[in-house]
Order: C-alpha cells, then structure tokens, then sequence
C-alpha cells in the first residue's frame, strides 16, 4: 500500500503537471474532463487526502459538510476563491491554498484583447467574413473607436490590474485611473502610470473604458448595477475578466441596449457556463470563454504551483498561497479593508 498522500483531481490537467502529480502523489486524475457534481465532491472529500480543484469545482458550505472528510488540503487551480467556502473549509481544518501571480500577465493580455476586439468591433467583424457577409472595403465598414489615447479606468488595484495598467499605458498611451479603497502604494501607482481616484463614481464617470479587476464577494456582488452603469460616460465601455457577478446582467444588458454603453468585453459570466441569453443577440459584445489564464505557459504554471503548495502541507512545511482569514496576513488586509470599503456602495 502507498504511503504517499492521495490527491484527487477534478479536472484534466497540462501533461507536465500530471506527469509530475503521478510523480509526487497517489492521485487519481480524471477519465473524463467534466465539471464535478457535489456528490462527486463528497465522495472525493472522504476519499483523499487532497483535492485539486478549479473555478468550476463549487465548494460549497453544504458540500464541505459531508461526513466524514478526509481531505486536509484544497489546492486550488485558480487565483480565485469564490469556488470555495474558505471559512467551512477552515471550520473543518482544510488548509485552502490558490495559484497567484503566474496568471497576471495572461489575464492581462486578455483584457487588452478585449478592449481591442471591443472598441474595434472584431467580434462583428470576423461574424461577418465566417458568415459570408462580407461585401468589400468601404469607408463607412465597421466603424469603431481609437484605442490608443483613451482614459482607461480599473476598478480594484491588485496584480492583474498593474499589469492591464502598464500594457494599456506603455504599449497604447492611455491615461489610467485606478480606484482602490487600500490606496496603492506611490511605486504601484508610478509603475502603473496610474492616477487614484477616491470613489468608484468618480472613477466610472471620468473612464472612457472600464475593467473590472475585484474578486467575487458577497461585497462585490452586483457592484455594477443600474446606478452605477449611469454613472458611466455615454459611449463608454465596460470590461470584465474578474467574475461575472461582479455585474449586474439586466442592467448591463439594458445599458448596451440603450445605446448608454457603446460596448462590453465579457470573459467572464455568472452561472457560466450557461450565459444569460440575451448576450448573444447583442452585436456589441465580446463573449469570450473564460479564457484569461488560457496560456500554456500559464495553465502549466498553476499546475506546478498548486502541486508546490500540496507538496509543502503533505512534507510539514509552510504552504506558500496559503488562504488566511482577513487581517491575518497574506493577501488579506489589503483585500480585507479592499471589500470593507466597496460594500459601503452597496
Ligand atoms: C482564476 O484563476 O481565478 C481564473 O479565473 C480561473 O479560475
């Protein structure tokens, strides 16, 4: 019998880092790459020691409340929490860790591909050759706006949002307003070549785009709902590569609808993968599939980090992207006081 802790995985994985699960592990990777119910995440709960998990695994309160739990350790395949009820897990003593960092740089790519395929309409643009409607060059085709020189406006100042801000600032000479109650540091800011502002209205109404880049909490929940999509510029645009809760559907819906908002670069969606449909039937939107890590490089190096922090809880030594409770430590102050002060517009 193997001495070595069982891992299960949900999910199938980069060949490397199976590869170097099977190395490490008594792991039993997935046959099929389908989301897992909750009764598979029970039944895995009481088989394994740890689990490997990702965004579409949902953790629930009431699926941690299995019985018995095995599992001491949830290494999570993602930057996001939101799959994971991280305050039942640590009521049943399950170490939480995530994969930070190793995605900034992704994710912010594809940020920037949404404001690029949003502001330049190329989503309609390609809908139009593939569909054969393409009748020739004419100087009134497709018309979209200037990318380079807009007022980019990022809600939430964390690692993604840096890297958005520098590309956008660098590569397209935009002016970049950041709103983030923690107060970026000077550095960050200079870096970023970004200019604070102290509300989230202040920030809506001076941005030509908007990103979004605050994780999903019962805080952030709807953040963008009608009042503050009027708040928006009229012809501006709003993007999301954080989480689709973030927005309110029906308001962003009927922004676009309206003419209010001229565009929206989605990556991500609530319920997804079961889109709200109405986003379909709207030319400008982007709908992309929640591909912001989707780099080799990137999925291969949340691999190997998730198998980093499961290697260091199974050997007894510190687990590098531990989750610890707000005002613990870690992450979690900035994010902590980050959330205090975004639900105060709620
Ligand atoms: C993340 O890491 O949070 C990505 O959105 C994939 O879950």
């Amino acid at each position: 019998m193997s001495a070595r802790p069982k891992v299960i995985v949900t999910r199938r994985l980069p060949p490397v880092v199976e590869a170097t699960l099977r190395e490490r592990f008594d792991v039993d990777l997935p046959t099929e790459d389908r989301q897992f119910t909750a009764e598979q995440l029970q039944r895995a709960l009481a088989q394994c020691d740890g689990l490997l998990p990702t965004v579409t695994d949902k953790l629930t309160a009431e699926v941690l409340a299995a019985y018995p739990i095995r599992t001491r350790m949830i290494a999570n395949f993602g930057v996001g929490y939101d799959n994971i009820d991280v305050a039942a897990a640590k009521a049943h003593d399950i170490v939480v860790s995530n994969t930070p960092d190793v995605l900034t740089e992704c994710t912010a790519d594809l940020a920037m591909t949404l404001i690029l395929m949003t502001l330049r309409r190329a989503g309609e643009g390609e809908r139009e050759v593939r569909g054969e409607r393409w009748t020739g060059w004419r100087p009134l085709h497709l018309i979209g706006e200037r990318v380079t020189g807009k007022t980019l406006g990022l809600v939430g100042m964390g690692r993604i949002a840096r890297a958005v801000a520098r590309k956008a600032h660098l590569g397209f000479g935009m002016r970049i307003l950041c709103y983030d109650p923690t107060a970026p540091s000077p550095a960050d800011l200079a870096a970023a070549g970004a200019e604070p502002r102290s509300t989230l209205e202040e920030l809506l109404a001076d941005s030509d785009i908007v990103s979004l880049h605050c994780p999903s909490t019962p805080a952030t929940r709807n953040l963008m709902n009608p009042e503050r999509f009027a708040r928006m510029r009229p012809g501006a645009f709003l993007i999301n590569t954080a989480r689709g809760d973030i927005v309110d559907d029906d308001a962003l819906i009927a922004a676009l609808r309206s003419g209010h908002l001229a565009g929206a670069g989605l990556d991500v969606f609530r319920g997804e993968p079961n889109i709200d449909p109405r986003y379909r039937e709207l030319e400008n939107v982007v709908l992309l599939p929640h591909l912001g890590s989707a780099t080799r490089e990137t999925r291969e190096a949340m691999g190997m980090r998730a198998i980093d922090n499961l290697t260091a809880f199974f050997a007894g030594r510190p687990v590098p992207d531990r989750w610890r409770r707000p005002g613990t430590g870690g992450r979690s102050p900035a994010c902590a006081a980050t959330l205090r002060q975004l639900s105060k517009y709620l």
